[in-house]
């Protein structure tokens, strides 16, 4: 998978979980595991973007066209905020609601952008580069599935997650 694909298979997998969290309202359980799911999927696409898809893309760029990977990087730094403060919550907190629809709304908007202005000028300018890069992108992914890399920082044990994720995406 290149890196454009793998980033909208990314954006795919998180609507369709904002999408299931709108439609459980009235299973709290569930709600809380695809909480956690949602927060190490945006996690974990976040560090992945910044550690080898901005860091390529601006190596590409001359410096005046990185402006647009300064607003994507400001808005995992807000996205990261949100979810440091959801995970202290249950989903059934009065709290947790409103900041929830705010990190959905936010993540709607940085994907849209993403999509529209930051995957069109990766392409553009990484071309021969985006299958290595892809792969890269893989294996971090995959390192940061690792039980032990992840397992705590949410306060989620890896159990719960393989009951939920069968797929080992997380
Ligand atoms: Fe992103």
């Amino acid at each position: 998978m290149n890196a454009i694909e793998l980033l909208k298979a990314d954006h795919h997998r998180v609507r369709t979980m904002f999408r299931e969290m709108e439609q459980s309202e009235k299973d709290a359980e569930k709600r809380q595991l695809l909480a956690f799911r949602i927060f190490e999927e945006l996690l974990t696409h976040a560090r992945i973007e910044e550690k080898l898809f901005y860091p390529a893309v601006e190596k590409a760029l001359d410096n005046g066209s990185a402006e647009k990977l300064r607003t994507s990087r400001a808005d995992h730094a807000g996205a990261e905020r949100l979810i440091r403060e959801l995970s202290a919550l249950s989903p059934d907190d009065e709290a947790f609601a409103p900041r929830f629809v705010r990190l959905v709304r936010d993540m709607e908007h940085h994907m849209a952008e993403e999509e529209a202005e930051v995957l069109p000028l990766a392409a553009r300018v990484l071309r021969g580069e985006l299958e290595e890069l892809g792969c890269k992108m893989e294996a971090m992914r995959k390192d940061l599935g690792q039980p032990k890399s992840r397992r705590g920082e949410l306060g989620v044990t890896r159990a719960e997650q393989a009951d939920e994720d069968p797929d080992g995406l997380l």
